[in-house]
């Protein structure tokens, strides 16, 4: 009796939940789910990636797919995603409040944000960006700095092969930390090392199973279950971020911002005590969001840019007659040569096309009832913008599938951005650090490459280019063969 009691008593919450995972009238078709799973048990969590291609083949440009109880839309091809990110602009540009990743940052930053805490926040970012010099020469003047410790690094390594991964995340992670603090800090620092190691920890979960498991079943969130890891990890980032405030506090002069910490604190004390969004909570968020949005992104591009060009000497090679050229006797590059260095412009866009950095993009969510390509999409929806459909579509590029500058060349030989370019998404989520990255790139890649020759090692096998899918992709580890040039 009491058997069968239990057994009606599943059935119908099954079927409760089978209700509740019905989809939405007229929502983009995609696999029928399963209760509490949804469609993560019909797929190969091995090749993840794989079955996603099979449904967008069977199911068209916009597909859904369930996470658990939540109806997700995966948005697929440049004019979905124009319609979406560019023309409904306001309408797609949420983001999901319920998930792993918002728990963590707990309603501070910006890139989980949104309303009022958002827009400033956003707009606050943008500004102290252009006040610290993007555009500026001061900003060079920083990054030109930072890269002089490459450089010397790769001089004591010439005629050898080095691991450039930690070399990169260093670099790209002093970057930030300039405009932040107005300081660098030592490859060996304690902050340093324990915050990129912090991170790297918490990227692993967010790539792997239990991040799935805790978006997926919120009843499991509070057991001691190896997720609790990344909240514990937070909070040391927060407990050293706080450190770094506390000090920028006693030793400010106000009118007198030294970084973006600094302009805060101002901001702080201009605005006083009133309801405003700024506050030392949120500071800690911004900069943690700020930190880690342009570490990992940057110092994977740089890694697929220098796999390319080891395997490409033809490509090197053509950057390099043309930054000769145009630097002639200069001392330095500075960000203004693009302009006159279109083959070495389209080098670097091919692999940040290539690179595909942040494959399914940061997921966005409806912030009401909407239509998209005839189907309609109930508010709060989460939306999965695929960028790497767009970076690989193959009726926007000349060679879709290959690493080949021409991508980005006209017959003249002139340098052309593809509307299909997007590795930093579009519309006003836009990532808000794409003129610091561009700038990176650009005088890390001319630098090296003037003083240096990579290549790819003669031990080192056949090159893979399949990159470790993740939040952001990078390649297999590899080493990079250093040679001078000069
Ligand atoms: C090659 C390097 C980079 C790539 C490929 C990249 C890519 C992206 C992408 C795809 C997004 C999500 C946009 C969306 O939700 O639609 C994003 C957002 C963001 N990025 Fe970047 N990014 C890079 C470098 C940086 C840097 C250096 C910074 C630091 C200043 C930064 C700060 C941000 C922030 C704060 C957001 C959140 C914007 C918002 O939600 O309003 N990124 N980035
Ligand atoms: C995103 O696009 C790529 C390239 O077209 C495809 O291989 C991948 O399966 C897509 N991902 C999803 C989630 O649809």
């Amino acid at each position: 009796m009491l058997g069968s009691l239990i057994l009606l008593w599943i059935g119908f919450s099954l079927l409760f939940l089978l209700f509740r995972t019905r989809r939405p009238n007229n929502f983009p078709p995609g696999p029928r789910p399963i209760p509490i799973f949804g469609n993560l048990l019909q797929l190969n969590l091995v090749d993840l990636l794989n079955d996603f291609k099979k449904l967008s083949e069977r199911y068209g440009k916009v597909y859904s797919i369930y996470i658990g109880r939540m109806p997700a839309v995966v948005l697929n091809g440049v004019q979905v995603m124009k319609e979406a990110l560019a023309t409904q602009a306001v309408v797609f540009a949420g983001r999901p409040q319920d998930l792993m990743i918002n728990h963590l940052v707990e309603g501070t930053g910006v890139v989980l944000t949104t309303g009022p805490i958002w827009k400033e926040h956003r707009r606050f970012a943008l500004i102290t960006l252009r006040n610290f010099g993007l555009g500026k020469r001061s900003m060079e003047e920083r990054i030109l700095g930072e890269i002089s410790y490459i450089t010397s690094h790769l001089e004591k390594n010439a005629g050898k092969a080095i691991e450039p991964q930690i070399l990169f995340h260093k670099v790209a992670f002093n970057i930030i930390c300039c405009v932040l603090f107005g300081t660098r800090f030592k490859h060996e620092d304690e902050f340093l090392q324990l915050n990129i190691r912090l991170f790297e920890e918490n990227a692993k979960i967010f790539n792997g199973p239990w991040a799935m498991i805790y978006d997926m079943l919120p009843l499991l969130r509070h057991l001691p279950l190896p997720f609790q890891k990344v909240f514990q990890n937070g909070n040391k980032m927060r407990k050293s971020l706080g450190e770094q405030v506390s000090q920028h506090k006693k030793s400010r002069v106000p009118g007198e911002p030294r970084g973006l910490t600094d302009c805060y604190l101002d901001e702080m004390e201009k605005r006083g005590d009133d309801d405003s969004s700024f506050n030392e909570k949120q500071l800690i968020g911004f900069l943690l969001d700020l930190l880690f949005a342009g570490t990992d992104t940057t110092s994977n591009t740089l890694l697929f840019a220098f796999l390319h060009l080891m395997t490409h000497p033809d490509v090197q090679g053509r950057c390099q007659k043309e930054i000769d050229e145009v630097l002639g006797e200069k001392e330095q590059a500075s960000f203004e040569d693009r302009h006159m260095m279109p083959y070495t412009q389209a080098m670097i866009h091919e692999a940040q096309r290539v690179a595909d950095t942040v494959p399914l993009n940061v997921f966005h969510a409806t912030t009401k009832d909407t239509r998209l390509m005839g189907y309609d999409i109930p508010k709060g929806t989460l939306i999965i913008p695929n960028l790497s459909s767009v970076l690989n579509e193959e009726s926007q590029w000349k060679f879709p599938h290959d690493f080949n500058p021409s991508n980005f060349l006209n017959d003249q030989g002139e340098f052309v951005k593809p509307e299909a370019f997007m590795p930093f998404s579009a519309g006003p989520r836009m990532c808000l650090g794409e003129g610091l990255a561009r700038m990176e790139l650009f005088l890390i890649l001319v630098t090296l490459l003037r003083r240096f020759k990579f290549v790819w090692p003669d031990d080192a096998g056949v090159p893979d280019y399949t990159p470790i899918f993740g939040i952001t992709q990078r390649p297999k580890p590899y080493r990079l063969g250093v040679r001078l040039r000069l």
